[in-house]
């Protein structure tokens, strides 16, 4: 009797060292990676041991069980920025990065700013890594997370990344990809950026999920004034392959996403809500499907003005031959709801999800009930 018990704590104990790690396993273009594999999972206590466990070379399952706070800890930098939409308080300034203001704004009236250099360049992720906050209590304050420079390999999962100088434009983004390949972003909450929550830059990153993630634009600093933040999905770089499945993105007012580069984007069950301005910029040489996604008073889906790729909006089921041929099922319709839909009917780049790993597609009404629910950390 002893040992049965002793047995079934035995296995119990096996059970949750396992938990301790990643929920699932990736969909779409970066199924199959693995991060840190089955490492022994290490607990960091220190903001200094949470960068050396990223940025080491072994392979790691870091799991994040409280805050870490960036703030002052690489000090204040004060200087002078510009004001392009305004001097009012509602109005994000900029900060003179890389001679934006002086550059781009030379009309811009000029700003004192003042703001944390910790949230300016985020924390190094090697190859082989998972990061994974336990329950809702992994935060990372004030600085952001670089899957850089050939890092392959990583799963970001069940955290919350939130306070980059959200006041700046060019105050920080929360995560960025630059030359990277098989990358899985799943159940993460951004707020108060400011600039981009999701960044995937000029260097290709390759294979690419960004799932079930909640994208919070509320903010009192905006671009356009308005409490909606403008900044926040940018997938360019060459060749990218991006799915982007099950994702909340609330109440922003534009570039969400921005998509440019010859980016192939599947993106697929998200849910735009209290959007101002437009969801997609659809940028030369993007190939975008759109497919069982919901829109609801979201503006407009696509900003017409700026359509320069190649869009395919799953207008109506009988015009998805292409996605049967390619995708192997039936594109899902959108819905929209007080918003200004699309209607992209371009099929030309199906072709190319053909032979790739594609996420499923459930209807726009499913997604609606159930991403609310299930976007952003602490949900799984
Ligand atoms: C990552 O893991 C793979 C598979 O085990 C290995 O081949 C590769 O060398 C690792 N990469 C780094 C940078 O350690």
């Amino acid at each position: 009797m002893r040992s049965i018990l002793l047995t079934c704590l035995a296995s119990a104990l096996t059970r949750y060292a396992y938990a301790a790690g990643v929920t699932g396993v990736a969909e779409g273009f970066a199924k199959g990676v693995t991060g840190g594999g089955s490492a022994t999972p290490v607990y960091p206590t220190t903001n200094a041991e949470l960068v050396s466990y990223l940025g080491d070379s072994s392979p790691r399952v870091i799991i994040l069980t409280k805050t870490f706070d960036f703030r002052g800890t690489e000090g204040t930098v004060s200087g002078t920025g510009c004001a392009p939409w305004g001097t009012g308080s509602a109005c994000q300034k900029a900060i003179n990065k890389d001679n934006w203001c002086t550059n781009y704004q030379p009309s811009a009236p000029k700003v004192p700013v003042s703001y944390d250099q910790a949230g300016i360049l985020g924390i190094t992720v090697k190859s082989n890594k998972s990061l994974v906050g336990q329950g809702s209590s992994g935060v990372i304050i004030g600085k952001g997370l670089r899957i850089v420079s050939g890092a392959s390999n990583v799963i970001i999962q069940n955290i919350m990344i939130t306070n980059l100088n959200p006041q700046y434009v060019w105050g920080g983004d929360a995560i960025t990809l630059d030359n990277t390949d098989l990358v899985w972003i799943d159940h993460v909450t951004t707020s108060l950026i400011g600039r981009q929550h999701i960044v995937l830059g000029n260097g290709a990153s390759n294979r690419v999920t960004i799932s079930n993630n909640f994208i919070d634009g509320r903010t009192s600093w905006s671009a356009t004034c308005d409490g909606y933040h403008y900044w926040n999905l940018y997938f360019t770089g060459s060749n990218d392959l991006v799915t982007f499945k099950g994702n909340y993105i609330l109440h922003t007012s534009g570039r969400a996403p921005k998509v440019a580069g010859n980016t192939l984007l599947h993106a697929v069950n998200n849910y735009w809500y209290q959007n101002s301005g437009h969801a997609f910029e659809v940028d030369s040489g993007s190939k975008i499907l759109l497919e069982g996604n919901v829109f609801q008073n979201a503006g407009q889906a696509v900003e017409v003005s700026s359509v320069s790729g190649k869009i395919f909006t799953s207008p109506d089921s009988n015009s998805n031959a292409g996605c049967s041929s390619y995708l192997g099922h039936a594109c899902q319709l959108n819905a929209y709801g007080s918003t200004t839909s699309y209607k992209g009917t371009d099929q030309s780049f199906l072709q190319y999800f053909s032979g790739k790993n594609i996420a499923s597609a459930s209807t726009a009404s499913s997604a609606q009930s159930s991403v609310p629910n299930s976007a952003g950390h602490g949900k799984i």
